[in-house]
């Protein structure tokens, strides 16, 4: 007789009002292995996975653990059944401490420690050392994006779980950080530990992973060892198409077009000195660089959201010496946070609202009343144009799935029609499908003459989708490598500072 699976789901289903999130599908965890589940933005992954852990309940549908059927009503009734989920969206209580805050699960379960802190702190120490050496006694709120996440993670690790769901934790990690992550996971399997993972990155998926089951539309499509099937394979069965083009066409003319952005001599006293950048019409420039390089700092220095202390920038000729972000819009300069949440999108607004956001002044008749209709009008046109999947326009963007709360954040910004758009990480937790549209878009709207920026971890990105990428080492400008010049190899040499090509291995939370 074969072992029944771990957990199995049979024909669940789940609306949202008029939304089926899920119809009828199927899923089955054996025990000890990584199992993928993949999918474009809205295919129901995250919804599922509420559902196992008790935040959702399904509308129809069983879910078996051990081969008996059983009721998840809540998250605590989840971590009884021995089951962990790690969110998509980090849901930390940032006024706590690391140490509280990887707690908090297990104070509420069975294993709650009795408020020994000496002994908390040095327990929660012990698991977090496990992923990076993040100390436990400071703020949720002083750490990174992908520290925060790298908590997130080390809290599920505390909870004695059967079955641990990962939903996409790797989008704010650095490659380090994710090889790190992904040898835990292994070794958590060795233990006969089952888990969940769900990832829009395709090597992962196939350096991980057992077998991937693939949903398209809230609907169950299959489910495959990973040896017996390509990365093709899984993306066409995910868009129910064939991908043939990766990356828009580059810049076709080879004469620049007139300075758009010119920064000079730009400091901020602190992490970064001395950068120069030039962006012209048409053209799309990346920049890369080691995380933690000053990349984003930079960007937010140029949009008045940090203070310089030297330079000059010019946007289209004109000075810019933005007091605040507001100052560096109505010039006609926008920045796409790295991080949604913090300065991306409000989630309890409706879309429409949301997108609007950066530039109310513009929809606002001369009464000062905001022209609803203008409004919408401009939120169906760029939820169109991203592809967006959602209920409607009114729709609060808490509603969205992952991937769709990333198309409104940019959305958001390109509702000023922008002169230049700087995007810091512009496709992270978008499906392979959106990419190729978010791409194409970008290319042509440098094709329209809006300046466009794009900072990126990916170095396929980097080298598929701009013309020129300038990187960044330790704050200052390492170098910059034209279409010619543009490979994986050329920017991590230039992002280390080191000419050699052995460090490839060694330094890949590159670009
Ligand atoms: N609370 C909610 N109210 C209304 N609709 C919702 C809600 N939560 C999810 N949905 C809808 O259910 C569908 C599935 O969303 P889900 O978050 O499960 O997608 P996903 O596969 O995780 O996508 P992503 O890769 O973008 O994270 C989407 O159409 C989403 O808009
Ligand atoms: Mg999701």
């Amino acid at each position: 007789m074969t072992q029944a699976p771990i957990l199995e789901i049979r024909g669940l289903s789940k609306a949202f009002g008029p939304v089926k999130a899920l119809s009828d599908v199927h899923f089955e965890l054996r025990r000890g292995e990584i199992h993928a589940l993949c999918g474009e933005n809205g295919a129901g992954k995250s919804t599922l996975m509420n559902m196992i852990a008790g935040v959702l309940q399904p509308d129809e549908g069983d879910m078996l653990i051990d081969g008996e059927r059983v009721s998840i009503p809540t998250p605590a009734a989840a971590q009884r059944l021995g089951i962990a989920l790690v969110h998509q969206e980090i849901a930390l209580c940032q006024d706590a401490t690391v140490a509280e805050n990887i707690y908090m699960a297990a104070i509420n379960s069975r294993r709650a420690p009795l408020m020994d802190f000496q002994k908390l702190y040095a327990d929660a120490q012990k698991v977090m050392d496990l992923l990076a050496p993040i100390p436990v006694r400071i703020r949720v709120a002083d750490l990174s994006i992908s520290n925060q996440q790298l908590v997130e993670i080390a809290k599920a690790l505390t909870l004695d779980c059967k079955v641990l769901m990962l939903d996409e934790p790797t989008a704010a990690l650095t490659e380090s950080e994710a090889q790190r992550l992904f040898s835990i996971v292994r070794g958590l399997k060795e233990r006969g530990i089952s888990v969940v993972y769900i990832s829009h990155r395709m090597a992962e998926i196939f350096s991980l992973c057992d077998r991937v089951t693939v949903f398209r539309d809230g609907r169950y499509v299959a489910t495959d060892p990973v040896a017996a099937v390509s990365p093709d394979d899984v993306v066409r069965k995910m868009v129910g198409r064939e991908i043939t083009q990766l990356y828009p066409d580059k810049l076709a003319t080879k004469e620049p077009g007139r300075l758009l952005l010119s920064v000079e001599g730009l400091s901020d006293g602190h992490r970064f000195a001395e950068v120069d950048l030039q962006l012209r019409a048409g053209e799309i420039l990346g920049i890369g660089g080691l995380i933690g390089a000053g990349r984003s700092e930079i960007a937010q220095t140029i949009c008045g959201l940090r203070s310089m202390t030297a330079g000059n920038v010019a946007l289209d000729g004109k000075q810019l010496r933005p007091r605040g972000y507001g100052d560096a819009v109505k010039a006609g300069l926008v920045y796409l946070s790295e991080d949604r949440k913090g300065s991306g999108v409000f989630l309890d607004l409706p879309i429409a609202a949301n997108i609007s956001a950066l530039d109310l002044a513009r929809l606002t008749g001369p009464l000062g009343l905001l022209d609803r209709k203008a409004e919408d009008r401009q939120a169906r046109e760029l939820t169109g144009r991203l592809g967006v999947r959602m209920a409607g326009i009114e729709a609060a963007v808490s509603t969205l799935s992952g991937g769709n709360q990333q198309k409104v954040a940019i959305a958001k910004q390109l509702s000023v029609n922008p002169k230049v758009i700087i995007m810091d990480e512009p496709t992270r937790g978008i499906d392979v499908g959106a990419k190729v549209e978010i791409h194409r878009l970008l290319r042509q709207l440098a094709e329209s003459g809006v300046g466009v920026v794009v900072i990126s971890s990916e170095l396929p990105e980097l080298i598929g989708l701009c013309d020129r990428v300038m990187v960044v080492r330790e704050g200052r400008i390492a170098g910059e490598l034209g279409a010619g010049e543009l490979g994986e190899e050329a920017i991590i040499m230039l992002a280390s500072g080191v000419q050699d090509s052995s460090i490839q291995r060694r330094t890949q939370n590159v670009a």
